[in-house]
C-alpha cells in the first residue's frame, strides 16, 4: 500500500497560469512514489523537457517510463527525453504499442501512431519491456495491463489501425492505466482511455480488490464519444463517491465544464504545473 505519492502533470493540452510551460496536445504525467519515479507518457512532441525544467523537476531522476499507448500525443516526446536522459532506462508498453494508427476526422486520414521506429529508441537507451499482463512495479503500484473490454461501446469510432493492406476499426488494445493503491482507497492515473473509463475502473477494482476510489487523474477519453456513452460514464463516474476527479487533455473542455457542475469541489482541471499529493482532493 502507498501512503505517500505526487502527481505532476508535465504534458497537457493547456496551461492554466502562466508559469513559463507550454501546452500541447497530448499528456505526460509523473508519478513519485517512495523508491520510485515513473513517467507515465511523454507528451506530443517537444514540451517534455522544458516543461520539466520550468517546474523544477530533474527528469534524470525518472527510474522507468510507461507508456499508456501507441498514439502520437503520448509517445512524441520519447526520443527527446531519451537524448536528454543520456542512459538507458525501461520503457514499458503493451506489445502493440508501435502499431501502424490513424484517426478519421473531416479533413480525411491522418497518420497518429508512435512517430519513431522501436531501432531507434533502443539505439538511444529505450529497454522495452513489453506486458499485455498486469504488472507490479512495487506492493500498491500497478501497470493495468490490457483492460477486459466488458461495456459495450465505449471506444472511439474514428480510430483505424493498418495490419498488412488492411484497415481496421482500432480497439487501442494497449491502452494501459496506472493504478495505486493507497490507504484512501484508489488512484487511478489514465492515459487517454480508451478502454473505456468504467472498463479502466472495474479492472483495477477486480484486480487489487479495492472497491473504493478515491480519485481518477488524466484523459477520460469522454470528448470524443457519443453522448448517451457520455452519459452513462458520466453518471458512473458520479457513483463512484470520488474524492477527486482531476481530468484533462482527451476529456475536452466542454466534457470538463459539465464535471465541474456535477463534481464540484471535487473536480480540478488537471492543465501543465498541477500538482497532487495525498490525501487528493482535500
Ligand atoms: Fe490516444
Ligand atoms: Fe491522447
Amino acid at each position: 500500500m502507498i501512503t505517500d505519492l505526487k502527481i505532476t502533470i508535465l504534458c497537457e493540452n493547456t496551461v492554466g497560469v502562466p508559469i513559463g510551460v507550454t501546452g500541447e496536445w497530448g499528456s505526460s504525467i509523473l508519478l513519485e512514489v517512495p523508491g520510485l519515479t515513473l513517467l507515465f507518457d511523454t507528451g506530443a512532441d517537444g514540451a517534455l523537457v522544458p516543461n520539466a525544467r520550468a517546474l523544477g523537476i530533474d527528469l534524470a531522476a525518472v527510474d522507468l517510463v510507461v507508456l499508456s499507448h501507441g498514439h502520437y500525443d503520448h509517445t512524441g516526446g520519447l526520443r527527446a527525453f531519451l537524448q536528454y536522459y543520456q542512459r538507458p532506462i525501461p520503457v514499458v508498453a503493451h506489445p502493440e504499442v508501435f502499431s501502424i494508427r490513424f484517426v478519421d476526422t473531416d479533413t480525411g486520414r491522418r497518420h497518429i501512431g508512435l512517430p519513431f521506429r522501436r531501432q531507434e529508441l533502443e539505439s538511444l537507451g529505450a529497454a522495452f519491456r513489453f506486458t499485455t499482463d498486469v504488472l507490479e512495479l512495487g506492493d500498491g503500484l500497478l501497470v493495468s495491463g490490457e483492460v477486459p473490454r466488458l461495456t459495450e461501446g465505449e471506444g472511439d469510432q474514428r480510430l483505424v489501425v493498418v495490419e498488412g493492406n488492411l484497415a481496421k476499426p482500432d480497439l487501442v488494445l494497449d491502452d494501459l492505466s496506472i493504478y495505486v493503491v493507497t490507504d484512501r482507497g484508489l488512484v487511478i492515473i489514465l492515459g487517454c482511455a480508451h478502454a473505456g473509463v468504467i472498463n479502466i475502473v472495474e479492472h483495477a477494482r477486480a484486480l487489487t480488490g479495492v472497491e473504493k476510489v478515491h480519485a481518477i487523474i488524466g484523459g477520460t477519453h469522454l470528448g470524443p464519444i457519443n453522448p448517451l456513452q457520455r452519459k452513462y460514464a458520466l453518471d458512473y463516474l458520479g457513483s463512484l463517491g470520488l474524492d477527486l476527479l482531476a481530468a484533462n487533455h482527451c476529456t475536452e473542455l466542454p466534457v470538463m465544464a459539465a464535471m465541474a457542475g456535477i463534481f464540484g469541489e471535487r473536480f480540478r482541471f488537471a492543465s501543465v504545473g498541477t500538482v497532487f499529493t495525498l490525501p487528493l482532493g482535500s
